[in-house]
């Protein structure tokens, strides 16, 4: 394998050696074994501050005032969690149970949710999407977006945005979940509040407008009108589409240039050919299928387009409670036809291309630090050995976080 040098930066003695790296998932082509991965065998990274300046051969290491011995662990990026629904109260254990008993999955439990977030403090909230991001922090994930959309009124919505958005950068307004049970007469009306008064209220504390367009939820025309009206607010689109059904929601994501088209779990070839002729990343979202018992997403077949996959856990409290990107790899390469290598882009680079972000998901020069390490030699053991706890240290920007 040929060593990178091109790409690394000047390294200062006060920067962070981490030495003795068995593999090294750095997702640059360019370098290590020139695949998708671009894995380094027997690797370092030098860390300053909170950004990676170098990566290479181990023997290769500049001096450094700080070693650290990775001990034949492999490291890759830390995961890029591209979906996730943490702003929310209770849980739905009776609605699981019963599901298991063999009910089908309804979008309309989403309205138990909303009633427990909107009678829940501030206070309460927050902790909650706390607990859920040091939960996946632990098993590896460093970059989180998270979404509004039990709340449901103005007040509910930016409130719940403020409290995500003291958590994450990636902040997503979803106030087109459901149509509120307030305004189950009239969907219009409510229409007419996501993507006005409630709007307003919500854009300034958010990046990007989302909307569930789904049978049940909101149809083709009405999901227009909500991206649109997002755009036109500095919002960038995000599309909950194809999930349940069949639906204009992924080919819609395209047309608006939405950052990711999300499910992707019922697709016609229209669809996917959309797809792979956009710049809209398909993000897959397994623990959904896995938690309703439904129809896995056909991740071989938009690989096989040249579609862009990403991998990512949807962590909500109805269709799919698993914060863990380990989980959602292991389920993607046993049951949607991805390798172990292609699940791993996708949770880590993927999520990142999902979020249009170019700091992270990748460990190269330049790169925001987020380093996780696996208690084994190599990362095909994330599915290889499902279940199992492998993620022993996090690092964020620089920061041992876990
Ligand atoms: O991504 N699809 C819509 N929203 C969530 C489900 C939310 C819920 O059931 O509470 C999802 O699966
Ligand atoms: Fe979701």
């Amino acid at each position: 394998s040929s060593a990178p040098r091109s790409a690394n930066s000047a390294v200062a003695t006060t920067a962070t050696a981490i030495v003795n790296i068995a593999s090294l998932v750095t997702n640059d082509p360019s370098l290590g074994d020139g695949s998708p991965l671009g894995l380094i065998q027997d690797a370092a990274v030098v860390v300053d501050g909170d950004r990676v300046v170098w990566v290479g051969e181990s023997s290769r290491t500049p001096a450094t005032d700080n070693r650290v011995d990775a001990g034949g662990r492999a490291v890759i990026p830390g995961f890029v969690d591209s979906h996730s629904h943490l702003v929310f109260a209770g849980d739905r254990t009776a609605e699981f149970n019963a599901r298991m008993s063999g009910q089908a999955y309804a979008a309309g439990g989403i309205r138990t949710t909303v009633a427990a977030t909107r009678a829940a403090s501030d206070e309460a909230l927050s902790a909650n999407v706390a607990r859920f991001m040091r939960e996946a922090l632990r098993q590896g994930t460093t970059t989180f977006e998270t979404k509004s959309g039990y709340g449901l009124t103005v007040e509910d919505e930016a409130r719940a945005l403020r409290i995500a958005a003291e958590h994450t950068d990636e902040v997503t307004y979803l106030g087109a979940h459901i149509v509120s049970p307030d305004y189950a007469d009239d969907p219009a009306a409510y229409v007419e509040l996501v993507t006005g008064e409630m709007l307003d209220a919500c854009a300034p504390h958010a990046r990007w407008v989302d909307v569930f367009c789904e049978k049940g939820a909101f149809d083709g025309d009405q999901a227009r009108a909500i991206l649109t009206a997002g755009k036109a607010k500095g919002l960038h689109p995000r599309v909950h589409a194809n999930q349940l059904t069949y639906g204009p929601g992924v080919q819609l994501a395209v047309e608006l240039d939405a950052a990711s088209a999300d499910h992707c779990t019922h697709l016609t070839d229209a669809d996917v050919d959309a797809l792979a002729s956009g710049n809209t990343v398909a993000t897959l979202l397994p623990g959904a299928e896995f938690s309703t018992r439904a129809q896995w997403p056909d991740a071989r077949r938009l690989l096989d387009a040249g579609v862009t996959v990403a991998l990512s856990t949807d962590c909500n409290p109805g269709s799919s409670f698993t914060s863990s990107v380990p989980f959602c790899i292991a389920l993607a390469v046993r049951d949607m036809g991805m390798t172990p290598d292609e699940a791993l882009w996708s949770a880590t680079a993927g999520g990142a291309a999902a979020l249009r972000r170019t700091d992270i998901g990748r460990l190269t020069a330049g790169a925001r630090a987020d380093l996780t390490f696996l208690d084994a030699p190599s990362p095909v053991h994330l599915a290889y050995r499902p279940g199992v706890p492998l993620v022993s240290e996090v690092w964020r920007a620089g920061a041992r976080v876990a």
